[in-house]
């Protein structure tokens, strides 16, 4: 295994898109930012530089983070920020993960323009356990707004409303040639007849889950999150912020362009940004000036597709990558996830009171040191140790809503031992509107062992769990007014962040930490900070 060497400088640049120009935040100037490349088992130093006026931190978005919190990057959770004209060594090792994971920024709304891919290679000598593709190539679907990204949600945390939506969504950068600006062309996927294609999609949008789809050509779905998946093929993919998607494109349609299109899913009646992105899939030989081949795109609420797709994700589990699904439970958890409204005197557009977002009525709230130096070094009234095992009301959701929507403020966390079997049902409240919230855990895979529409029932709905081939992954849908459950070990020391990955829910309070302890094993303590650590 190898060292992995990056330079991240984090800089402002004129970056021009839908015909008009802003400054935007970047890494090393471009957008999105460039790919960390490296292989199972190596090392990664990345060195952040602050250029910027903004405090910033970066996460690795998937990266497992074994022993090394300390590098995970969520601002105020395992580090302090970095402070404008300051930097931080990231260093971690990548340890039992292959595939593709993202980078982005982990403080206020920087993630919009400060994100880019990782890619994982097995190790050297070790195939791919499927046909090896002839190229590959990483697909970022992101989102543009025309105006700061920063002004958009101050302006909504004052107002107590709901943030604008984006002017576009992207692929890898661009809005491509069918929006209101397409002078500025968009991605190019050029293709050879005969060849197969890899391509490595990744959601780095703040607030939309999203279709995927290439006009007259099927996908060979591989991987999601970084884990081997029992391939499958499908014409759609829906990818969720946080979710990766490894898929495999047969150029097998000779010649031609093909449309390449992202368009919004969203199984809530709330505001959405409409736009399609597109690119082109483009045969090598083709006159620039043929007519490109187009394809219809999915309703916004398409939710029978998104359910077929992700009802056809299972975990390879094969001998050589077995699904080590935790078959005992030693803490059974019961979360609801979903908005409230909370009384908020200075809003005057929202009429005195706020949207809020919550986990079992809790709205988290940011502390002002990291809750793992606050661990690690004994900081007393950081953060308390009682977060909720269930909801603090009886929970129905078909039943009429509570009569107070208001909910309960506090940095709170769940303590779990080291090795602790886990499982967690997360039950949308839908209590304002039924929303589908992609949930982010820090730190751990875990698997996605059950699903359902409406109330979770503990005693009839764990029957049918699949503890077999359950997909694993890092980032996990829960349905619009139902549940997921999921499960996972507590095998790694330190604090981990969970949180929904549309960015306005984050926001709004929809976050949790669980506090892991150490092991008393030789290789079970969390490792101690580098010297470079950032102060708060
Ligand atoms: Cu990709 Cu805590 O986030």
């Amino acid at each position: 295994c190898r060292i992995r060497r990056y330079n991240f400088n984090v800089m402002v640049k004129n970056t021009s898109r839908l015909c008009s120009t802003k400054p935007i935040v970047t890494v090393n100037g471009k957008f999105p930012g460039p790919t960390v490349y490296a292989r199972e088992d190596d090392t990664v130093l990345i060195r952040v530089v602050n250029h910027v006026k903004y405090n910033v931190s970066i996460h690795w978005h998937g990266v497992r983070q074994l022993r090394t919190g300390w590098a995970d990057g969520p601002a105020y959770i395992t580090q302090c920020p970095i402070q404008p004209g300051q930097s931080y060594l990231y260093n971690f090792t990548i340890t039992g993960q292959r595939g593709t994971l993202f980078w982005h920024a982990h403080i206020l709304w920087l993630r919009s323009t400060v994100h880019g891919a990782i890619v994982i290679l097995p190790k050297l000598g070790v195939p791919y356990p499927f046909p090896k593709p002839d190229h590959e190539a990483v697909v970022i679907l992101a989102e543009w707004w025309k105006s700061d990204t920063e002004a958009v949600i101050n302006q909504a945390i004052k107002s107590g409303l709901a943030p604008n939506v984006s002017d576009a969504h992207t692929i890898n950068g661009h809005p491509g040639p069918l929006s209101n600006c397409p002078s500025q062309g968009g991605y190019k996927l050029s293709v050879d007849p005969g060849k197969s294609y890899m391509l490595r999609v990744i959601n780095a949008a703040l607030n939309e889950e999203l279709f995927f789809k290439i006009a007259g050509h099927k996908m060979t779905v591989v991987e999601v999150d970084a884990t081997y998946v029992k391939p499958f093929k499908t014409d759609t993919i829906v990818i969720a912020p946080g979710q990766t998607t490894n898929v495999i494109v047969a150029a097998n349609q000779g010649s031609g362009k093909y449309m390449v299109v992202a368009s919004p899913f969203m199984d809530a009646p709330i505001a959405v940004d409409n736009a399609t992105a597109t690119a082109t899939l483009h045969y090598s030989g083709t006159l620039a000036s043929s007519v490109t081949t187009l394809t219809n795109t999915p309703p916004k609420n398409a939710t029978p597709v998104a359910n077929n797709f992700v009802d056809s994700l299972r975990s390879l589990n094969s001998k050589k990558y077995p699904a080590k699904v935790p078959k005992n439970v030693d803490h059974s958890l019961f979360f609801t996830v979903g908005l409230g409204i909370n009384p908020c005197p200075s809003c005057k557009q929202g009429n005195g009171s706020r949207v809020v977002a919550s986990i079992n009525n809790v709205t988290f709230v940011m502390p002002t040191t990291a809750l793992l130096q606050a661990h690690f070094f004994g900081i007393k009234g950081v953060y308390t140790t009682d977060f909720p095992q269930n909801p603090p009301f009886k929970f129905n959701y078909t039943g009429t809503p509570p009569a107070n929507l208001s909910t309960m403020s506090g940095t709170k966390v769940y303590r779990l031992p080291y090795n602790a079997t886990v499982q967690l049902v997360l039950q949308d409240t839908g209590i304002i509107s039924p929303e589908n919230h992609p949930i982010h855990l820090h730190g751990f895979n875990f698997f996605a062992v059950g699903k359902g529409l409406g109330n979770f029932n503990s005693k009839i709905d764990p029957k049918n769990f699949n503890l077999v081939d359950p997909v694993e992954r890092n980032t996990i849908g829960v349905p619009a007014g139902g549940w997921v459950a999921i499960r996972f070990r507590a095998d790694n020391p330190g604090v981990w962040f969970m949180h929904c990955h549309l960015e306005v829910h984050t926001t709004w309070g929809l976050k949790m930490a669980f506090l892991v302890d150490n092991g008393k094993g030789p290789n079970e303590s969390l490792l101690p900070p580098p010297k470079d650590l950032p102060k708060c």
